[in-house]
């Protein structure tokens, strides 16, 4: 009697994180079980907490000088091979382009080209499931070039390709945060799961973090180093107190006012020293969310910005996450960026939960 072939399980797959960072999508994977292989960054102070919080190898190298060689042999062997990443955001970000015509400019940073990178690792490699993620802007991008040239070479390649414009609010990330997800498969279509938060009741920034004890501007948490935002000067310090929960600068005597604000270009940015709003989602971590004066980033009812705790759980990192390797004096800019940076861990365990279906509808080989 022949035996019979068993279902694909997601144990059968590893998985590799280009960009990984310090490893926001690859703890969505491990929350939904999956193998990790590795991660691969360029930026060396993401190896601690990548490694520390994920059973998988930080690997500190420049994706556009990998060989598919170098990276098939990263993966273990007899595994099947799933590849996710996320190329930097900012060279499409709104940010970069507030003042310009997306669609009809293009950056003078070269760092879309990362994006080919991926597409010629993809080719060397043949992943038979992959995930990119990038801000929606990227459909636009140089008339949407980057992003079709990815997509051709993906359907040439024999992938069937699906992408989504989604906002994580609607996966339980406490955060607007707008996101392209494309997946593909060699094995047939492949799609995201549906929304998981119904009938709009989005975990708000109350359920993220009203939990945590409370800290002064400037002092870390005994118990949490990561638990401590930026020390305010007196006149910040009097401008937040003058700031009602989801209120902005409009709330202040006009003596608190910054030059800006009393130009009328001034009175289109709202949010700018605003505190946010406990029973609402949070704005769009950025890699300055942790500055008062950067956006709405100022906590519902302390006179202070929000710590680098108070971010991560924002982007949905679980409280226990360590970012601080004590091997290294503590920087909170860096630390800021790569919360700022990462692929919300909801969003990540979306995708992860989305491929896992895929896999478990693959037939017996
Ligand atoms: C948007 S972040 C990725 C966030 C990560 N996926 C997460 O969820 O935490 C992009 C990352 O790409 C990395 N990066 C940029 N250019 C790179 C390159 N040429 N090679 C390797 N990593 C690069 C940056 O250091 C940054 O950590």
């Amino acid at each position: 009697m022949s035996k019979k072939n068993k279902q694909p399980n997601i144990k059968d797959f590893s998985v590799i994180d280009l960009f990984c960072g310090v490893g926001g999508l690859t703890h969505g994977f491990v929350k939904e079980n999956f193998i990790i292989d590795a991660g691969i960054d360029f930026d060396k102070s993401c190896k601690y907490a990548f490694e520390k919080n994920n059973a998988a190898v930080f690997y500190h190298e420049d994706i556009t000088n990998i060989s598919g060689g170098d990276l098939a042999s990263k993966y273990t062997k007899n595994k099947r091979r799933i590849l996710v990443g996320c190329a930097p955001c900012q060279p499409f970000s709104i940010y970069n382009h507030r003042n310009s015509n997306i669609s009809q400019t293009k950056s003078d940073d070269e760092k879309w080209k990362l994006l080919y990178s991926f597409s010629n690792l993809i080719e060397d490699v043949k992943p038979e499931i992959i995930s990119m993620e990038n801000v929606p802007q990227l459909l636009k991008f140089d008339n949407g070039k980057v992003f079709n040239d990815f997509v051709y070479r993906l359907k040439k390649q024999g992938y069937h390709v699906s992408h989504y414009i989604v906002n994580s609010q609607d996966y339980g990330v406490p955060q607007r945060r707008k996101r392209l997800v494309l997946l593909a498969s060699l094995h047939g279509n492949i799609e995201l799961i549906e929304k998981t938060v119904k009938n709009n009741e989005f975990t708000t920034v109350k359920d993220a973090i009203g939990h945590l004890p409370p800290v002064q501007d400037g002092v870390s948490h005994p118990s949490d180093p990561l638990h401590r935002a930026r020390k305010l000067t007196d006149l910040n310090k009097r401008r937040i107190q003058a700031t009602t929960e989801g209120g902005f600068w409009r709330d202040w005597d006009e003596s608190l006012w910054l030059e800006c604000h009393k130009k009328e270009s001034g009175k289109t940015f709202r949010s700018v020293y605003g505190r946010m709003k406990w029973n609402d989602v949070a704005p769009t971590m950025t890699t300055y969310c942790t500055g008062l004066g950067n956006g709405r980033f100022g906590h519902p009812e302390q006179d202070r910005a929000i710590s680098l705790r108070e971010a991560a759980m924002l982007q949905s990192f679980p409280q226990d996450y360590d970012f601080i390797d004590p091997t290294v004096p503590m920087s909170t800019p860096k630390i800021a960026r790569q919360i700022g940076n990462a692929v919300p861990v909801g969003l990540g365990q979306a995708i992860a939960k989305s491929i896992k279906i895929h896999i478990e509808s693959l037939e017996s080989n």
